[in-house]
């Protein structure tokens, strides 16, 4: 049986906005699960390892709910344009390169490697049109620990001809040839989700095809929703019917209600559209580097926060230039400002328990009581030591929160990593 205490300085937010912090206490994992944080370790656990941490700071595991996995190569590189032109000129040639499995297996192994040193213990990605090279990544992602949902992107339409797949009928087939493939390699800790590309790159034959397999499977889906304006003003010519955006998804039951659905980025999302995200279910991945990486806009997250809608953060590598989770919730942050400042002064910007919330309990629920150390939530969590930046002063445990997010401790400060109770660093 799995079950220790981590003893150090223990940090969540069981609500959006009320960080909790507990001085040099004890978190309990039982069976691959929290079950309760102790000042001091009650007598009937006393046969309980101890991991003592020595101070640092203890912090549910971060879920990034919306990243690339093919996209990572060129991370850094091509933020001269905006969406569509960013697909075509950087995004799709280099996806291209997944057809050849060689190719596939080097770089997917480097993002592999570089999530799993990360804070991420949880994502939600999108890989390639290829279904050998997607299996690919869901190996190299199983052998990681982390657990994640991982997608073979459909595209049948507005593409290159190299990535283009060959129509509704292939792209369908060869999704349940991924589908199959994925359930008999028997993960634990990887699974598969319907992952259309986004409306443009859908036609209707192959949207409804999506929806039959998302059925028989039992899958959630992720896609992307309202990122830009361009795509926006694509999206009512290709698909004039739809009243918005979202209800193209919704007229093929890809969008939320029966199926855990995740939408990237909701920028650009009209009233009606929101109303029926929440109506739904749906949840939205905040991805605020890449909105402004690729100049899509600032998404009007306080709405939707009042609103009680799901959410969560995410990277969108490479629209986002870096996996870092921290940074999306610094990104979070300074986005929220400059919506306040310049776009809406009634819009009180984020505070830093808000992000750090969305961050963790809030993209988290999207795998189930996930995200925070309340008792019966998965047992995932980061001790991270802050004296790799040294601070001539006592600070609070909050403080040194705050300070090791915006200072990027992630980067060479993550000193152990537990995902489901199991050490994965
Ligand atoms: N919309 C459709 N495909 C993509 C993608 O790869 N990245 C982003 N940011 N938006 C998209
Ligand atoms: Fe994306």
């Amino acid at each position: 049986m799995n079950n220790f205490f981590l003893k150090g300085n223990i940090c969540h937010t069981p609500e959006i906005g009320k960080l909790e912090t507990f001085e040099n206490s004890y978190l309990l994992c039982e069976n691959g699960k929290c079950n309760g944080i102790f000042a001091d370790i009650p007598e009937k656990y006393s046969s309980y390892p101890v991991q003592d941490t020595n101070g640092s700071l203890i912090i549910p595991g971060m879920v990034d709910l919306h990243i690339h996995a093919p996209q990572y190569a060129f991370r850094g590189l091509g933020m001269d344009c905006e969406l569509l032109d960013w697909l075509d000129r950087h995004a799709f040639p280099e996806e291209t390169k997944y057809s050849d499995p060689d190719y596939a297996q080097k770089a997917y192994s480097i993002f592999a490697s570089d999530l799993k040193k990360s804070a991420t213990t949880r994502a939600v990605i999108f890989a390639t049109r290829h279904s050998q090279a997607t299996i690919q990544l869901m190996d190299l992602m199983e052998k990681t620990g982390l657990v994640s949902f991982v997608g073979k992107v459909n595209m049948d339409r507005e593409a290159p001809e190299a990535l283009k797949e060959e129509n509704a009928d292939s792209s369908a087939a060869d999704t349940v040839r991924y589908i199959t493939k994925a359930f008999e390699r028997n993960y634990k800790n990887t699974y598969p989700i319907i992952t259309p590309r986004f409306i443009p790159s859908c036609t209707d034959s192959l949207m409804e095809k999506l929806s039959e397999i998302r059925r028989k499977y039992n899958l959630p889906v992720q896609s992307h929703l309202s990122e830009n304006l361009g795509e926006v003003e694509l999206v009512k010519k290709l698909k004039p019917d739809a009243l918005f955006y979202g209800d193209a998804y919704d007229s093929f039951g890809l969008f939320g209600k029966e199926s855990n659905t995740v939408m990237a980025h909701c920028v650009h999302s009209t009233d009606a559209e929101i109303e029926r995200m929440k109506e739904n279910g749906v949840w939205v991945a905040h991805c605020p580097d890449s909105n402004m990486n690729v100049s899509s806009g600032v998404a009007p997250i306080r709405k939707y926060i009042d609103k009680g809608l799901r959410i969560g953060l995410g990277t969108d590598v490479a629209g986002g230039h870096t996996q870092s989770m921290f940074r999306a919730i610094v990104a979070s942050l300074q986005v929220s400002k400059l919506y306040w400042r310049l776009i809406d002064q009634s819009v009180k910007h984020l505070s830093f328990s808000e992000s750090f919330y969305m961050a963790t309990k809030g993209g988290g629920s999207f795998f189930g009581k996930v995200g925070s150390f309340e008792k019966g939530y998965e047992f995932d969590a980061l001790v991270l030591d802050d004296s790799v930046r040294p601070h001539p002063q006592e600070i609070s445990v909050s403080q040194r929160l705050e300070r090791a997010v915006y200072l990027g401790i992630d980067l060479d400060g993550i000193k152990e990593k537990y995902i489901r109770g199991i050490k994965c660093i």
